[in-house]
């Protein structure tokens, strides 16, 4: 018989077990041998239940060696006695298992137990598990005493097996909300869609612990692809089309609701394209839906570890990540919408003004032609035929320069033929003859050709900046600088005239073309006037 001392010694010992063991599992097998040794079991075992409180997820056990232990096999399910104290969860001590109706009996190979203590292992009517002995020394029943101390040792399993589960939770908690900060922040500062995505499939799978996660997204010809991955094979699957029709990603995006799949084998509607290469065996799939339309999925492959499936927490964080992959995209379309639907507005614009000024300009100077070829046929002698046809002659001259001016305006021939640098060049000469301003020159960019969209915009900065000095600058001296840089072009026009308050609101399309058309390419422009002071235009464009 074991002295009280002993076992208050134990005891004590075992409470200090909690403080230094590494981890869980040390610790609750430390426990597990402490309350045999305290009442002289040869067998104890702890089962712990899972957080949904239907099966043991761990089974710590002593006096069963390795051998044993393969002999029987899989470790108990919580059938018979051992599902009574996970279901009722109260103490139960019995002479002999087997004599208990509820008893299932032993799988085979396993050792014989008789006499039984189990006691619930619980903390603030929260049932963690069960802590059970079996087979006191000399064939004894297990009594008060014995019941009492493994009480108390239980007690301490559950505080550690709550802070256990409480530190995870704590944990998961943090890096969830610091994942969802991050994508909120990138959203909030329009950092490209592309980007937004991956860092979105990125997180998920890092915190669902996915072998893959992707994005897919229908392009506008109806396919669906990959946009975005992270895992397994993601640089293959990116770009990856998948099949609409047949695929699982194609029907959840019809159906609009997530599915969680547990066997993929079993389930007919499969992404081969991915599952496939993958050796998928399970799957979660959740619609990105904005303005109650379906605009994409977010897929998920294979939990990482022992069991591939996902839990329904998975599938709530997937449906979190999805909700704002959703905004990203949605924003993404409308901002291209909105630039779109701004640069054929301009262009409107801009053909309206000409459509214009052929009527009242070219229209206008073809009349006077017709009337001037009248009075040739009418001219009565040869002096007044000569005048007449000199008339007609200079109306014709006038006529075409205005023409070629109006074509110029619509796209320089410069522009194509020479370049940026010389078509500017052009545009300030024509500019100086026709309004007497001073305008000083500078480009540093030689004769070096750019993309044809970037000689086009800054071209038209350029052209619209002058136009507007013409128009409201009352200028003397205009100053323009091409200036080129590794990474970047800029056309920097400034003139000496009354300026502008740039915080008034304006009324014109000229000055948000070309912020438009700058922005199109990636580029931004500065405006700085004030009343009195002058205005400088800066207009960058980045070079890919
Ligand atoms: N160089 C400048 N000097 C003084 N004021 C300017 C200058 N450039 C622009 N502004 C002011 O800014 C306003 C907006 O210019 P913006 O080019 O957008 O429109 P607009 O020239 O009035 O019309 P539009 O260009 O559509 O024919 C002008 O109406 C003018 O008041
Ligand atoms: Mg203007």
């Amino acid at each position: 018989m074991i002295e009280e001392r002993d076992r208050l010694r134990a005891l004590v010992g075992a409470g200090i077990a909690l403080s230094s063991a590494r981890s869980l599992d040390e610790l609750l097998q430390r426990l597990v041998e402490t309350a045999a040794a305290l009442t002289g079991a040869r067998y104890a075992a702890l089962g712990v239940i899972d957080r949904e409180g239907q099966a043991l997820e761990r089974f710590i056990t002593t006096g069963i060696d390795g051998a044993v232990r393969t002999a029987i096999g899989d470790p108990p399910h919580g059938r018979g006695i051992l599902g009574v104290l996970i279901r009722d969860a109260e103490t139960l001590r019995l002479h002999d298992i087997s004599d208990d109706p509820r008893s299932v009996g032993f799988p085979p190979n396993h050792p014989p137990m008789r006499a039984f203590l189990g006691v619930p292992v619980m903390l603030r009517d929260v049932a963690y598990g069960n802590l059970y002995l079996t087979e006191k020394a000399g064939g004894a029943d297990f009594d008060e005493e014995d019941e009492e101390m493994v009480g108390l040792l239980a007690a301490q399993a559950a505080v550690a097996i709550e802070n256990a589960r409480l530190y995870e939770t704590a944990t998961r908690w943090s890096s969830q909300l610091e994942a969802l900060n991050e994508i909120g922040t990138a959203l909030a500062s329009e950092i490209k869609l592309p980007r937004v995505l991956a860092l979105i499939t990125e997180h998920l799978r890092k915190l669902i612990d996915a072998r893959l996660v992707a994005i897919a997204l229908p392009r506008p010809d109806g396919t669906l692809v990959i946009e975005a991955a992270d895992g397994d094979s993601a640089a293959e699957m990116l770009g990856r089309q998948l099949e609409r029709a047949g695929s699982k990603s194609g029907r959840v995006l019809e159906r609009a609701r997530a599915e969680r799949v547990d066997d993929l084998r079993a389930d007919p509607e499969v992404d081969y394209e991915v599952a496939r290469p993958l050796a998928a065996t399970t799957g979660l799939y959740v619609p990105l839906v904005a303005r109650h339309r379906v605009i994409g999925v977010v897929v998920a492959h294979d939990k990482v570890g022992d069991d591939p499936r996902f839990s329904d927490d998975d599938l709530r964080l997937a449906e979190q990540f999805a909700i704002r992959a959703a905004v990203a995209v949605d924003q993404s379309a409308r901002v291209a919408r909105d630039a779109l639907r701004r640069v054929v507005e301009a262009q409107e614009l801009e053909r309206r003004r000409l459509a214009r000024e052929l009527h009242d300009q070219t229209g206008q100077e073809l009349t006077s032609v017709i009337l001037g070829l009248k009075a040739v046929e009418e001219a009565q002698d040869p002096a007044g035929h000569a005048e007449a046809l000199e008339q007609v002659r200079a109306q014709v001259v006038e006529t075409l320069h205005d023409v070629r001016r109006l074509a110029v305006e619509l796209r320089p021939k410069a522009l194509d033929d020479f370049g940026l640098v010389a078509a500017i060049e052009r545009l300030v000469q024509t500019f100086g003859e026709q309004t007497g301003i001073k305008v000083d020159l500078v480009a540093q960019l030689a004769d070096e050709r750019l993309a044809s969209d970037v000689e086009t915009a800054l071209y038209r900065m350029v052209q619209e900046a002058l136009t507007n000095i013409v128009k409201h600058a009352q200028a003397a001296s205009v100053s323009i600088v091409i200036g080129r840089s590794a990474a970047a072009v800029s056309a920097v026009v400034e003139d000496d005239g009354r300026g502008f308050d740039t915080a008034a609101r304006r009324e014109g399309m000229g000055l948000d073309g070309m912020q438009e058309r700058l922005a199109l390419l990636d580029g931004r422009l500065k405006i700085e006037s004030r009343p009195g002071a002058g205005t400088t235009l800066v207009g960058e464009v980045p070079l890919r």
